[in-house]
């Protein structure tokens, strides 16, 4: 068993791990997902890097036998749903998300039926039976859209984040949407006079923005007159936020979404400045997932993320039919 110091690990040490890792994977015929959010070593070991809609597509389309799911387990349930037939293993089963948390199956049965015909569109960060109980998935890549294919007249139920509905419901000017209280820990708790210092600090950045962000409020009204864009605000989902920085000229970037998004912005655009928002938006539950256990994930072929096959069937409607809109 190789071990790795977390802190100033041996650069030796871990480029052996990394090695090992790879060799492991290639083997067992194993693809290597991983967040955005996820450490910097995982990045750089992982086949594929991105947002929640990047990762459930490749995850969809992947001829591997095996998917490790450097993320966290809504993630690699919606991996497992997408692919019933292969095996999809998380580093750490304690990787849980709090917004995930935020809404449980007795409430969304209780909300549906207080509105019997309303459509339910919930954020891709739910757990399968709340999917399974869901008409469309949406992730914070395509939320707008999906809210936009649904009837005019038909009412809608969004969650759990309480920021991505607000964003929705301006940017759609819908008023029969109702809006489940729920909210990322990481995203609720950056203070929207944090945009004023570091705006005020870097005149010159432009600030992405991760619509579950609970500063963006006070901005909604600005960026709704644009659609989204101002000249220097931008509001978009992590793969949109590299997006952005990879084709924008500016050279200066606020960025207000958890840290971890820094490693590939920077790798990316090495001659421009990327500054966190707040150097405390760290999600533990993403950095649980360490080189160590991704090595242990794979040779000791755990931990299997399942979902029963009848909450899967009805889970995986919602998320093709969030799919098919693109
Ligand atoms: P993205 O889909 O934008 O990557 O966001 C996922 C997430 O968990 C945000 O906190
Ligand atoms: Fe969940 Fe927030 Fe962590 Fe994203 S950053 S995984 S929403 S707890």
């Amino acid at each position: 068993m190789i071990s790795v110091k977390t802190a100033n690990s041996d650069t030796t040490l871990v480029c052996d791990l990394s090695r090992d890792i790879k060799e492991t994977a290639r083997k067992r015929n194993a693809v290597i997902l991983a967040h955005n959010y996820q450490i910097a070593e995982i990045q750089d070991i992982a086949d594929f890097v991105g947002d929640s809609l990047g990762l459930s597509q490749q995850a969809a389309m992947t001829d591997a036998e095996t998917i490790v799911f450097c993320g966290v387990h809504f993630m690699a349930e919606t991996a497992a749903i997408l692919c019933p037939q292969k095996r999809v293993l998380i580093p750490d089963l304690d990787a849980g998300c709090s917004l995930a948390a935020s809404i449980d199956l007795e409430q969304l049965k209780a909300w549906k039926r207080e509105h019997p015909d309303a459509v339910v569109v919930s954020y891709v960060n739910t757990t399968a039976a709340i999917k399974a109980e869901s008409d469309y998935c949406c992730t914070s890549g395509n939320a707008l859209k999906v809210v936009q294919s649904i009837p005019d007249d038909k009412e809608i139920l969004f969650l759990p984040d309480q920021f991505l509905g607000s964003w929705c419901q301006k940017m759609t000017g819908r008023k029969n949407m109702h809006i489940w209280m729920g909210e990322c820990h990481v995203h609720a708790a950056v203070h929207p006079s944090k945009i004023d210092e570091m705006t005020q600090k870097h005149p010159k950045a432009e600030l992405l923005i991760h619509p579950e962000c609970g500063c963006l409020t006070p901005y909604l009204d600005r960026v709704c007159r644009t659609q989204g864009t101002t000249d220097n605000l931008k509001v978009a989902s992590t793969e949109g936020m590299i997006r952005r920085a990879n084709e924008s000229e500016a050279k200066e970037f606020v960025v207000a979404t958890e840290i971890g998004i820094l490693h590939r912005l920077e790798k990316e655009n090495p001659n421009k400045t990327f500054y966190p928002i707040s150097s405390e938006m760290s999600c533990q539950f993403m950095k649980m997932i360490t080189l160590e256990k991704l090595h242990r994930s794979l040779t000791d072929d755990v931990f299997h993320v399942n979902v029963p096959e009848e909450i899967s069937n009805r889970a995986r409607k919602s998320i093709d039919r969030m799919i098919s809109i693109f």
